[in-house]
């Protein structure tokens, strides 16, 4: 069984198993295909695909070491060999990273050509490869980028379901999220399973999520920014624990439940026992207070001098707020990060 979805009328989103064989969308002049990929698994993924579709394939360093303007030359150089035109297409197999990667590499490359990508991580599949943000690093996270839509983008569930558990764990917390901001059919699943969540229940439905959001806000004015539930405490979590980057958005899940909870009687408890249940951590003993005050002030996403967040109102019922100092030192105190 394949689920499609879409995030924008030109980016088809499939779901399914053995369904890597149909990798491209229908294209009559295309004559090239260039695979793009990380070391290992996805390296293995890679050659697969491109010796199917008699692609080459370009091997990048792992993880953001590849999100480097020197290594975007590189693959620009390659590409130029590679004769790779208007109407042929770049593949990025891989994690988030990669794909990242690959998307902004397509954005680019001749002013833009067609991009899909096969996530191989979790995370890759429910959130980072959908909705055409790609970036690389320079001088901060993901500063260089651009808004590209890939043309399709396919999640292997087999390919997931064979990850080692660190990885399932990093991709679970946003899908998590993305069960309390508009899904409670995959808190349930979390609730019943824990870590045994059957990836072919929650993944589709999480891809759903990101995708009707990213199709109704493509460039984060509105509802896409409920995407950050979670993230604005998170990244100061992140950043000085330091954690990877699903527990930490576990912990800033908390943190924001528990605003939620003091505003609007939101069931924190609730909330704590699907994430623990999850095998996330809920809490980040140790941090030094001074230092998470911080990081949320510096946050991106704050407006004007109130740091804004994301909280629910109830599960399936997110909005974004300011809140107040007294408030981030309540959100503070629920995850153990003490003054
Ligand atoms: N564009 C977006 O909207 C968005 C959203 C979230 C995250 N991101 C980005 O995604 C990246 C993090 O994602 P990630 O954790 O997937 O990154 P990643 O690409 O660094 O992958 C993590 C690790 O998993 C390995 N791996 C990949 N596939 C595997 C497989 N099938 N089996 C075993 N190991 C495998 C990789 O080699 C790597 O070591 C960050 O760069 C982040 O900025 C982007």
């Amino acid at each position: 069984v394949t689920d499609t979805f879409w995030a924008a009328p030109e980016s088809e989103i499939k779901v399914g198993r053995d369904i890597l064989d149909d990798l491209l969308p229908p294209r009559l002049a295309r004559s090239n295909t260039a695979v793009l990929t990380q070391p290992g698994q996805a390296r293995q993924v890679a050659d697969g695909i491109a010796g199917a579709l008699g692609g080459a394939v370009f091997e990048v360093p792992d993880r953001d070491a590849a999100k480097d303007l020197t290594v975007v030359g590189s693959i620009y150089d390659w590409l130029f060999d590679l004769n790779l035109g208007r109407s042929d297409t770049i593949v990025g197999v891989g994690g988030g990273a990669l794909t990242d990667l690959a998307g902004f590499v397509a954005a680019t490359w001749l002013r833009g050509v067609e991009s899909v990508l096969v996530p191989t991580t979790l995370l890759g599949a429910v959130d980072a490869s959908i909705g055409g943000k790609t970036g690389i690093n320079r001088q901060g996270k993901n500063l260089v980028g651009a808004f590209w839509h890939p043309s399709r983008v396919v999640v292997d569930l087999d390919i997931l379901d064979a990850l080692p558990v660190a990885l399932k764990r990093e991709g679970s917390a946003e899908i998590i999220k993305a069960g309390y901001i508009a899904d409670l059919a995959i808190v349930e699943e979390y609730r019943r399973f824990g870590p045994e969540a059957r990836l072919e229940v929650v993944v589709p439905r999480a891809v759903a999520v990101k995708a009707s959001i990213v199709a109704g806000d493509f460039r984060e004015s509105g509802d896409r920014a409920f995407l950050n539930l979670g993230h604005t405490i998170g990244h100061a979590v992140e950043i000085l624990a330091p954690m990877a980057h699903g527990p930490a958005v576990a912990v800033g899940m908390v943190a924001a439940a528990a605003i939620s909870e003091h505003r609007y009687g939101f069931d924190r408890s609730d909330l704590v026992a699907v994430v623990r249940g999850a095998g996330l951590p809920v809490g980040a003993p140790g941090l030094d207070r001074h230092e998470c005050l911080r990081l949320i002030s510096r946050d991106k996403k704050r407006a004007g001098e109130a740091v804004r967040m994301v909280l629910l109102e109830a599960p399936g019922r997110p909005v974004l707020e300011n809140v107040t100092g007294e408030e981030i030192d309540l959100a503070l105190s629920a995850v153990q990060v003490k003054s």
